[in-house]
C-alpha cells in the first residue's frame, strides 16, 4: 500500500550546517496495517511523517502509495499535500477553536471535493464522535474540552474523512496515563474496524509493543531494524534496540563456541554461559549477551543449573505488579524482575538463572 524507498531528509540549521534529520530511510506498509515509528527525540519521526504527508519536501527518495508515485526525486514528481487525501493527528494538533465539536468533524466534509448531503455528514460525524468518546459532546463549544478531549476529537475529524492512509504523530501524548491506555485501545479497534493503514509515531515502546502489527526503530535519521513487536523486544539485532524497546542487562562476552543450532558457550568476567544468537558466531568473536530483567529468574540457594549468576542484592524497588531487585555480580550490575511475592532482603545474596534462549548474543 505504502512504500517508502530511500528517504532522505536534510534541514539547514541556525549556523548554515545541515542537518540530516532523516537518512536513507525504506519500509512498506502493506494494507491495513499499523506501522509504527518508534523512535527517541530528534530521531527524524516527524520529519518522515510529514515528508509522507506532502508537507516536508525530502531531499531524495521515493514514496508511492499503490502504483501512484507522491514523491520521487529521480523522477521530480511532488504531489502537493492536498491532493494526497491523507488523514493526519499532529503531535501540535489543532482543533478550529470557533466551532463546535459537531461542526470542527463535519468541516472538511463540508468543503471537501466529494459533496455529502446533511444526512450523510450528520451520521458519519455522528459516528466518528462515538468512536472517540465524544457523543455526548458534539454540541459542546471545542475550545470547552481538555486537551485530552481535543485530541480525540483531532482524531475524530481525521477519521470522518475515511481516509486511505492515517498519519498520527504522538497522537496520545497529551493525556493522563489511565486515558491514554483506554485510547490506545480505542484507536486499535477502530483501526481494525476502519480497516485503515495507519503510520504511527511515538517514543514510547510500551505503546508501540501494544498498538503495532510492524515496527521501524529509528535511531540518529537511519532504521536500526524493522519486525514485529515480538521480534523487536525479543530478538532485538543490536544494543541500540535492546536498550531501547524495553530495558536490558548487557554483559561482554567471548564466543568460545558452537553448541548446537544457533546456540554458542561464551565466557564472561563472571562466568560461562549458553546463549543464543540469530547470526553465526565463531569462536573468539567478541559479543555483547542482553537478557531482560523479567527472564532472570530468582533461584532457591541449593538449586544449580548452567546459565547462573549470584550476588549481592543492592536494592528493591517495589513496582505493584512486580519487583524489581539490583544484584551486584563482581563490577557488573543486574536489574532483575520478579514476582512481588519474592521476598530477599537488600544486602543479602541471590542466585537468578536464565535460559539459554532469553540471553542474546548481539554482535
Ligand atoms: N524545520 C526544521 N529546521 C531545521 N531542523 C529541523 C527542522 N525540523 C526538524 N529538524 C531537525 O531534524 C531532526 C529530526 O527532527 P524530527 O522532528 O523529525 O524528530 P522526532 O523524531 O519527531 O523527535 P520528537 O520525538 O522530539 O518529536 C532533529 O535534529 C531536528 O532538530
Ligand atoms: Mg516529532
Amino acid at each position: 500500500m505504502l512504500e517508502v524507498e530511500h528517504l532522505y531528509t536534510e534541514y539547514p540549521n541556525a549556523n548554515g550546517q545541515i542537518v540530516k534529520a532523516v537518512q536513507d530511510i525504506s519500509f512498506k506498509v502493506p494494507q491495513g496495517v499499523l506501522f509504527t515509528l518508534l523512535g527517541p527525540s530528534g530521531c527524524g519521526k516527524t520529519t518522515t511523517l510529514r515528508s509522507i504527508a506532502g508537507l516536508e519536501r525530502p531531499s531524495s527518495g521515493e514514496i508511492r502509495v499503490g502504483d501512484t508515485v507522491l514523491y520521487s526525486s529521480l523522477k521530480n514528481i511532488f504531489v502537493p499535500p492536498n491532493q494526497r487525501n491523507f488523514g493526519m493527528v499532529f503531535q501540535s494538533y489543532a482543533i478550529w477553536p470557533h466551532m463546535s465539536v459537531f461542526k470542527n468533524v463535519a468541516f472538511p466534509l463540508e468543503v471537501g471535493k466529494k459533496k455529502w448531503s446533511k444526512q450523510d455528514i450528520d451520521s458519519k460525524v455522528m459516528r466518528v464522535l462515538d468512536a472517540v468518546g465524544l457523543g455526548q459532546e458534539a454540541g459542546r463549544d471545542s475550545t470547552k474540552l481538555s486537551g485530552g478531549q481535543q485530541q480525540r476529537l483531532a482524531l475524530a475529524r481525521a477519521l470522518v474523512m475515511e481516509p486511505k492512509l492515517l498519519l498520527l504523530d504522538e497522537p496520545l501524548s497529551n493525556l493522563d496515563a489511565k486515558l491514554r491506555e483506554r485510547m490506545r485501545f480505542e484507536l486499535k479497534s477502530m483501526q481494525k474496524e476502519f480497516g485503515l493503514t495507519t503510520i504511527y509515531v511515538t517514543h514510547d515502546q510500551g505503546e508501540a509493543l501494544a498498538m503495532s502489527h510492524e515496527i521501524a526503530v529509528i535511531q540518529s535519521g537511519k532504521i536500526a531494524q524493522i519486525g514485529s513487536p515480538r521480534s523487536i523486544y525479543e530478538s532485538p539485532e543490536n544494543q541500540f534496540v535492546a536498550n531501547f524497546v524495553g530495558l536490558s542487562n548487557f554483559i561482554k562476552a567471548h564466543v568460545l563456541g558452537p553448541v548446537e543450532n544457533d546456540f554458542y558457550q561464551v565466557r564472561t568476567a563472571i562466568g560461562d554461559f549458553e546463549v543464543s544468537s540469530i547470526e553465526t558466531l565463531s569462536g573468539g568473536d567478541e559479543v555483547l549477551l542482553s537478557i531482560r530483567p523479567e527472564d532472570l529468574q530468582w533461584l532457591p540457594e541449593s538449586h544449580s543449573q548452567k546459565n547462573m549468576i549470584q550476588g549481592t542484592i543492592n536494592f528493591q524497588l517495589f513496582l505493584g505488579d512486580f519487583l524489581d531487585y539490583q544484584i551486584q555480580v563482581g563490577d557488573q550490575e543486574f536489574l532483575a524482575r520478579v514476582h512481588p511475592s519474592t521476598i530477599l532482603a537488600v544486602g543479602s545474596q541471590g542466585k537468578f538463572g536464565f535460559e539459554p534462549n532469553k540471553c542474546l548474543a548481539l554482535r
